[in-house]
């Protein structure tokens, strides 16, 4: 098959413990394609200062967000994992970026408004967090970018700079493009709204058995009595079973078969994705206890993540630095 891309780029921030929405959002689809392309996958632990006031804290889920992507199954031989904060060349050509950026670009970016309705502290940080996330990009020249939908309007922002410093200055970056987990969609979180952080209604899949039992246990269902036929696809429950297990797999199926039959509680439904999601993530849970007791080992990863992806940085940086006349 004839590859289409040939560098991928990707990212999290480091805000608290990963949950199911960036495992079926993102995760999913680093593990998938690390056999096949060239992979740089990095903590945005710089994007995590947008709303973290704590060092310790974010020192420590900068880690767990590495020793996480290790568990999920990410293969450090195929996959350079780095931490923002260890690559510097990055924002130095977020500075190159924002002096080409138009302001108005920034002011019609829609998650600066939703995170400030949030409660989140209007910095200019928080303004300028597109332009910080498109040098993460173009600064290793990634062709394509896996992420969910909640991140496509950073990309469309992300190919205007680099079009924008072209039209300008000559070629120097090609144009990323982006891919979305088919029938991901956005996660829900056990209260119906998107799953995230910031609403503190995520599941971690990490959780002790029964913790995650008693997390699911909570999700927000509507009144339906157990005998009457229920839709599938109006249920936080089922939808979660779905990004999970995959919407065509045969459990889901079967699943939405049970729903509109009636018959079934959604405290069953419940028991199934309990059930699902510990299965799904037996050897993960496995492999993070493992990780967890072996702190050299994350470190020599880290490194050389950070060598990798320095080189393409180095690259990079030095072609828009002489672009631009420095
Ligand atoms: P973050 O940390 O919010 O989320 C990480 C990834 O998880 C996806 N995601 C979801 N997908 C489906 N349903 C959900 N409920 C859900 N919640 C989160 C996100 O779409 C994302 O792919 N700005 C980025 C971090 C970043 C980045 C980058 C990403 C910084 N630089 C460069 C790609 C490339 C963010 O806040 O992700």
């Amino acid at each position: 098959m004839k590859r289409i891309f040939s560098r991928i780029l990707s990212g999290i921030q480091p805000s608290g413990q990963l949950h199911l929405g960036n495992y079926a959002g993102a995760i999913r689809q680093f593990i998938e394609l690390q056999h096949e392309y060239e992979m740089y996958i990095f903590v945005a632990s710089y994007h995590a200062l947008t709303s973290s006031r704590d060092p310790e804290a974010l020192r420590q889920s900068s880690r767990q967000v590495v020793i996480d992507y290790l568990a999920f199954g990410l293969d450090p031989k195929k996959v350079n994992i780095y931490l923002q904060q260890d690559v510097p060349g990055v924002t130095e050509l977020a500075w190159l970026l924002s002096c080409v950026c138009p302001k108005h670009l920034m002011d019609k970016a829609t998650s600066y408004k939703d995170k400030v309705a949030k409660g989140l502290n209007a910095t200019v940080g928080l303004y300028t967090y597109p332009i910080l996330q498109a040098a993460d990009i173009l600064s290793v020249n990634a062709d394509m970018v896996p992420i969910g939908e909640d991140q496509v309007q950073h990309m469309e922002i992300t190919r205007d700079l680099a079009q924008k410093f072209n039209h300008i200055y000559g070629e120097v970056f090609k144009l990323p493009s982006y891919r979305l987990q088919e029938g991901a969609g956005v996660v829900p979180g056990i209260d119906g709204r998107k799953m995230s952080k910031s609403y503190g209604n995520t599941i971690d899949p990490f959780l002790p058995e029964k913790k995650l039992r008693k997390t699911i246990m909570k999700i927000v269902t509507d009144s339906t009595s157990v005998e009457d036929s229920k839709d599938p696809a109006a249920c936080t429950v089922y939808q979660i079973f779905s990004a999970i297990a995959g919407s065509q797999d045969p459990r889901t199926t079967a699943l939405a078969e049970r729903y509109r039959a009636g018959g079934m509680g959604y405290g069953q439904a419940k028991q199934d994705l309990f059930e699902l999601i510990l299965e799904h993530f037996a050897d993960a849970r496995e492999r993070r206890e493992g990780l967890m007791a072996d702190p050299g080992y994350v470190d020599q990863v880290l490194r050389d993540g950070a060598a990798a992806a320095g080189k393409q940085v180095a690259q990079m940086v030095q072609r828009a630095r002489e672009a631009v006349g420095l």
